[in-house]
């Protein structure tokens, strides 16, 4: 593949406190998956991409021994705090050997672009029949939010100057992904799930977009988010239920080989 040398690779910054205050809900719709992961009591389970530790904390507390692992290191002081094993790793670069019963991923692997490294350096930290249980963004997810985002972004011609941060496969890519890097898929499943938001829509791009905000001129990000809000407004906003996100999930239970 030939890359524009002009794109600039997406910088995410993720900050504990203000994670805290816009992103609880990214935890708290996650509960299923812990009833999907099912812990027991002296497994050992890794959370990948384990954010502020909430969920962490939830699977500490059923019993088993677990370790969080994240690339912020403001994260990971986090949950750190609440007196979790808790280390800083690229998802990308998982350095373990086959030690976990099972993994666990919320909300994560939709920020590491590359998943076949994702998914090899899972498979080698699980044990044998070990369960690996996700969830992420997938196809058609945020489709509003970013086709307004990148409206604003060409306006300002702007729109070539960062990478698409994400990645959200479809059912059949990331299944074909898993079965290749030696998982048996148990289920695996597409979702739309309007999500929504805690507070305005300004913050969640504040909290995860920021990466596109990065690229603006300091005195043009407020006016940034104001076009994007103003745009989403008729398609996002209600007026009862405030800001709701177009969230798609794409999630999935899978068996080591
Ligand atoms: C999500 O689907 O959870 C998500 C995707 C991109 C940015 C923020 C959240």
């Amino acid at each position: 593949m030939v890359r524009n040398k002009s794109i600039a690779k997406a910088k995410q910054r993720w900050f504990a406190d203000r994670y805290a205050q816009n992103a609880q809900f990214v935890s708290q719709m996650a509960y299923p998956l812990i009833e999907l992961l099912n812990p027991k009591k002296g497994e050992t389970i890794l959370d990948l991409g384990c954010g502020n530790g909430a969920l962490t904390k939830l699977i500490s507390q059923k019993g088993a021994n677990v370790i969080g692992v994240d690339a912020s290191e403001d994260q990971i002081l986090a949950t750190k705090n609440l007196g979790i094993t808790a280390i800083v790793m690229d998802g990308h670069k998982l350095a373990f050997r086959p030690v976990f019963d099972a993994i666990l991923t919320n909300a994560a692997l939709h920020w590491m672009t590359a998943p076949i490294d994702v998914l090899s350096g899972i498979r080698h930290a699980l044990k044998p029949s070990g369960r690996l249980i996700g969830e992420m963004g997938g196809i058609g997810n945020i489709e509003k939010i970013t086709s307004e985002i990148y409206a604003s972004l060409r306006r300002r011609g702007l729109e070539n100057h960062i990478e698409f941060p994400w990645y959200f496969p479809s059912q059949k890519e990331y299944k074909t992904h898993l079965e290749n890097q030696g998982f048996y898929v148990k289920y695996i499943n597409l979702f739309s799930r309007p999500t929504p938001l805690p507070g305005h829509f300004s913050d969640w791009m504040d909290t995860f977009a920021e990466c596109f905000l990065l690229v603006l001129p300091e005195d043009d990000r407020a006016e940034f988010k104001k076009e994007v809000t103003d745009n989403l407004r008729p398609d996002l906003f209600d007026p009862i239920k405030g800001w709701v996100a177009d969230y798609v999930r794409l999630r999935f239970s899978a068996v080591r080989r």
